[in-house]
């Protein structure tokens, strides 16, 4: 809440440069509300006009968006397309095969540039190698793999012939990986021997033998191996192939496979308010309609362009603008194999400036670790470097606080660069909110308003709108073409999580509370209304971590809440009850330690919590049920205020304040 006073209070308001309004997509508010209207007037003719206009149709649609099975929409479902050649060949045959569609710097600063016509024949030689496996089309695909231009081929290799991929971030655990290849059902795991990441080799392969030696992953008939770094890896034989050797002997050319706009185009899971993750699924056509539009509308692109997502494809922000999006526009983009501190913490700006980035994206968690890290040490300092490519500055993946905004802005876009700070969800399939460069005032913090065409609203439990200025739910009230189709698998999962009965059944729920400006309607996000924390930008269950907590035999019960931080957003804290009695001084220390790397075994590091309680109970109503607002009090240090008459146990809350 504090963010949204000093908004208020100050109400700095950018102005988009002139210059930038001048030649942009969108240029003006004017013409940002006339596409409003028109949507407004005509919904299904503008989003007809939209598909028409940006993408290219093997064979065109008649039907626009059919409401009749709600909320299982489908949009321009009689048409056909291919997401690849949309990406790839559609360049080319408009004169861009020599254009760079990749400059790859990997973690030693090693650059190789990768032509359209380049990756067309990589895409090709992947795509015939995956069909020399027998993969076919609406088979699924598992990519566990680095951050390389070989993942990209991946990707669009799946989309040339009509199989399903499933990206998994290379950050999880084997049992993570585990779970998701069963629930996808995948008959091949691509993956690279290791990655590298700070000057280290961290494994793949040896991650992806574990994850299928757990079981239930009797469909796997293949596995490729991407040979990354030359590590020892063991390779089973019959199953396991090095993709090197595998797309040598194969042709450059493969027929794209038409595939009907509703086609699942990938699963990605992500995490949910309860236990298991979900396979959000998504379309073909309507995604790609969206990544394409966006990179439009949100950030402007222009065929000089240099376009820098930071984000990894194991998320969707590197599916649709690294994967899909910028090669949908024919744009020339960086992909990064390391991590931002590596050789030191000027490592962003100093690509920027080699590679005259002019777009660059990248999430508030990032900044707010360099900011801290230029303040340490002033030769890593934005101001160091020559930032002048650049032209518009992104943000994604939680809220971006004010002073971040403005550092950003200031040292980074030299006071010259709108921030787009774009507020969307892996469901959501790409931007939602989001200013637009070339037309809004920005309020820093605020991610402003709806593109045209989407019903953002906020509502009340019942549904009912609230007015401007008063908290509530942030929902869609209309269907778009780039949402979530299902929960693989899991249609009735679907339905309850994002379609509620009480709000009617047909609005979108998007799981994050929000409230708009008195004057402006600006909407501000202001977190999770579910079991969802966001730590660095990544989504994590609570009921996932107590789940991998309670799988440890030491473990009697945990309760997961989260906590603000500084750098990460939020902060995992664990409140936790063994099954012997409650250790102190260092045997805490020591079973703490123990129960976080237990946690990253379960996930991934990423949800490690970062600090663990331990208690002889966990604060309960006489029902039995976990008070998780108290702990959420007690993580974050402050007093209890709240009513605790209902507990069973209300001693047990000093113990667990004074546990460390
Ligand atoms: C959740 C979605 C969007 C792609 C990466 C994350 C939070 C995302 C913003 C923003 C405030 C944001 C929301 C949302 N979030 N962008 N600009 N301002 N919050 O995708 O893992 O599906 O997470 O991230 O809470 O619900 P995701």
């Amino acid at each position: 809440m504090a963010a949204i006073e000093s908004v208020l209070q100050e109400q700095r308001v950018f102005a988009p440069p002139q210059a930038l309004v001048a030649q942009a997509k969108i240029s003006g508010m004017p013409a940002y509300e006339a596409l409003c209207a028109e949507a407004d007037k005509d919904y299904e003719g503008f989003w007809a006009r939209q598909a028409r206009e940006n993408l290219a149709w093997h064979k065109p649609f008649t039907r626009v968006l059919d409401e009749t099975n709600a909320p299982f929409y489908t949009w321009f479902e009689d048409g056909q397309l291919n997401a690849s050649y949309n990406c790839l060949d559609r360049q080319i045959e408009a004169g861009l095969g020599d254009k760079n569609a990749i400059l790859f710097e990997a973690d030693d600063g090693t650059v190789t540039a990768v032509t359209y016509r380049d990756l067309l024949a990589r895409v090709s030689r992947f795509a015939n190698a995956l069909k020399a496996k027998g993969v076919k089309k609406g088979d699924r695909v598992v990519i566990y793999m680095p951050m390389s231009v070989e993942g990209v081929v991946a990707m669009q290799a799946c989309a040339r012939i009509g199989a399903t991929h499933s990206v998994v971030f290379g950050g999880f655990s084997a049992k993570s990986l585990n779970e998701r290849v069963i629930d996808a059902g995948a008959v091949v795991v691509v993956t690279a021997d290791e990655q590298m990441r700070g000057g280290k080799a961290l494994p793949l392969k040896a991650i992806v033998d574990e994850a299928l030696a757990m079981g239930g992953c009797e469909h796997v008939k293949s596995v490729i191996v991407y040979r990354r770094t030359g590590g020892n890896v063991t390779m089973q034989a019959g199953r396991d192939e090095v993709l090197q050797d595998l797309v040598a002997g194969q042709s450059d050319q493969c027929e794209p496979e038409w595939v009907g706009a509703e086609h699942p185009l990938f699963i990605l899971y992500t995490s949910g308010s309860t236990g298991k993750p979900k396979g959000v699924q998504h379309s073909t056509g309507g995604y790609l309609l969206w990544a394409s539009l966006t990179m439009q509308w949100t950030f402007d692109i222009k065929p000089d362009d240099v376009f820098w997502c930071t984000a990894d494809i194991g998320w969707i922000t590197g599916h649709t603008y690294i994967a899909y999006g910028p090669l949908a526009v024919g744009a020339t983009q960086i992909v990064f194999e390391g991590v931002p501190t590596y050789p030191n913490a000027g490592r962003f700006w100093e690509m920027i400036a080699r590679h005259k980035v002019s777009v660059f994206y990248t999430a508030p968690t990032a900044i707010r670790s360099l900011i801290k890290a230029a303040e340490q040490t002033p030769a890593v300092h934005p101001k160091q470097y020559d930032l002048s490519s650049l032209r518009i500055l992104g943000s994604v993946g939680e809220p971006i606080n004010p002073e971040a905004w403005m550092w950003y802005y200031e040292n980074v876009g030299g006071g010259r660069c709108p921030i787009v700070d774009t507020w969307w969800q892996t469901e959501t399939g790409g931007h939602v909110i989001t200013p637009l460069p070339g037309a809004t005032p920005l309020v820093p913090g605020s991610c402003t308003l709806g593109l045209p065409g989407v019903a953002v609203a906020i509502v009340d439990e019942t549904g009912q709108d609230v007015p401007n200025g008063q908290g509530g739910m942030l929902v869609i009230k209309r269907p778009w073409p780039s949402m979530i189709r299902t929960i693989w698998g899991d249609p009735e999962r679907y339905k309850s999580s994002y379609f509620p009965s009480e709000l009617g059944g047909k609005i979108y729920l998007a799981g994050d509370g929000s409230i708009r400006d008195i004057k402006t309607g600006y909407f501000t996000i202001m977190g999770r209304i579910d079991d969802v924390l966001n730590v660095s930008g990544h989504r994590m269950g609570t009921m996932e971590i107590e789940s991998a907590l309670v799988a440890n035999p030491i473990v009697a019960e945990a309760a997961v809440v989260g906590r603000p931080d500084d750098t990460t957003g939020e902060a995992i804290v664990a409140f936790v009850v063994l099954k012997r009695s409650r250790p102190t001084g260092d045997e805490a220390k020591q079973l703490a330690l123990e129960l976080r790397n237990w946690v990253g075994k379960e996930i991934g590091p990423i949800a490690k919590p970062k600090d663990i309680r331990f208690g002889d109970n966990l604060p309960k109503t006489r029902s039995g049920k976990i008070m998780r607002r108290l702990l959420r009090v007690i993580a974050k240090g402050e007093e209890i205020t709240q009513d605790t008459s209902t507990l069973e146990n209300p001693a047990i809350l000093e113990q667990l304040k004074q546990a460390q």
